[in-house]
């Protein structure tokens, strides 16, 4: 990973974006998957959704893998902010498939100069699904959490008494004991699981999950074989009900746009709660259901729930997993044209 000197001040645009997305790749994406790709044209880089990184039954829609883009996007966006370079983004642009984004540099701009605060977290946010200390999101952070995600055009809910938690975590317990009952769901999520001392750039070894060495090479396995949703969903039951903060994030329409703007805000929202101290965890099996997802619109008056979350001060500090390297994930346009062209022969 190159330092913050590394950054070339006096290359062409194209040499500064690509150094941004050395910084993209920290986001977080459903089962460290990386689904993005970086194409360089002569002065822009287009986001790309790489579909051969989707989840088939966690997310049938590549829904979360657009979502996952977006925290990329983001990222990039408070990159550019720190290095005082401003963006043109065009988000869609011409409704290609995968096409996700056109991220120009704008000379004549002014940099996003709010969002360079949140540089620092960027290397710091991990996914902690360790249990929060009770009671540690005040109405401060919750109210800077739904003031990050309304500047996405993204409203954010946040439930901290005890019937509400209840509630949603009963709906969590139920989805476990669904998605685990499917082979096919458990045989998608062995395969991202590696041991702890595994070489993978991809995927999530043991660790993150809180197993030992021992546990981490036979989860893979275990997961595969045996339907552990009562356990799952009695542990995840307990920590949604015990969270300080259970944050549903949600749009107003279900679009490719609106999943973009999801994941920049689902971003912004853990890079703050990151320079707050604070850590998340994602709770989103019943979003992942389309009965249980209607089913907690309807709870939470919200028209698409797209994110679910549990916020806190955690009880053990979480380690980072891996991400493939910026240069892995950066392909020049015609080499990526040649390579379309190949997969529809
Ligand atoms: C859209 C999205 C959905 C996710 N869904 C879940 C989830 O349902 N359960 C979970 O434990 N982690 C979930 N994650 C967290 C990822 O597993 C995590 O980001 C990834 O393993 C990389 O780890 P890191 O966040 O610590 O960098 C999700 C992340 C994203 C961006």
């Amino acid at each position: 990973m190159p330092t913050e000197a590394d950054f070339p001040a006096n290359g062409s645009d194209l040499e500064k974006l690509r150094f941004l997305v050395n910084y993209a790749v920290l986001a977080p994406s459903s089962h460290n998957s990386q689904p993005w790709l970086f194409i360089t044209h002569d002065n822009h880089i287009a986001l790309h959704a790489d579909r051969t990184r989707g989840l088939p039954v966690a997310d049938p829609h590549d829904r979360e893998l657009v979502i996952s883009c977006g925290c990329a996007l983001f990222n990039l966006r408070v990159a550019a902010a720190r290095f005082g370079v401003a963006l043109h983004i065009e988000r869609n642009p011409d409704d290609h498939e995968d096409r996700l984004a056109n991220i120009h540099i704008d000379s004549e701009a002014a940099p996003e100069a709010a969002l360079a605060s949140l540089f620092e977290a960027i290397p710091r946010r991990v996914t902690n699904r360790f249990p929060f200390q009770p009671g540690s999101v005040s109405a401060d952070d919750l109210h800077a959490f739904a003031e990050a995600c309304a500047a996405h055009g993204i409203s954010l809910r946040s439930y901290t008494d005890d019937a509400s938690r209840h509630a949603i975590a009963e709906r969590i317990a139920e989805a476990d004991r669904q998605q685990l009952a499917s082979d096919a769901f458990r045989r998608e999520l062995a395969s991202w699981l590696h041991h702890n001392r595994t070489g993978s750039l991809d995927g999530m070894p043991g660790y993150a999950l809180g197993f030992g060495d021992l546990m981490s090479l036979v989860a893979p396995l275990v997961v595969r074989t045996f339907d552990i949703g009562e356990g799952i969903a009695a542990r995840d039951r307990d920590l949604a009900e015990h969270s300080p903060a259970l944050c549903v994030l949600s749009t107003g329409t279900d679009h490719h746009e609106d999943w973009i703007r999801t994941g920049e805000a689902l971003q912004h929202l853990l890079l703050e709660a990151t320079r707050r101290g604070l850590a998340a965890a994602f709770l989103n099996q019943p979003i992942e259901i389309d009965r249980l997802r209607q089913d907690l619109a309807h709870h939470v008056g919200a028209r698409f729930p797209q994110v679910l979350l549990r916020l806190g001060k955690p009880t053990r500090e979480a380690k980072a997993t891996a991400r493939r390297p910026a240069e892995a994930v950066t392909i020049d346009a015609g080499l990526h044209e040649n390579y379309r062209a190949f997969q529809g022969f």
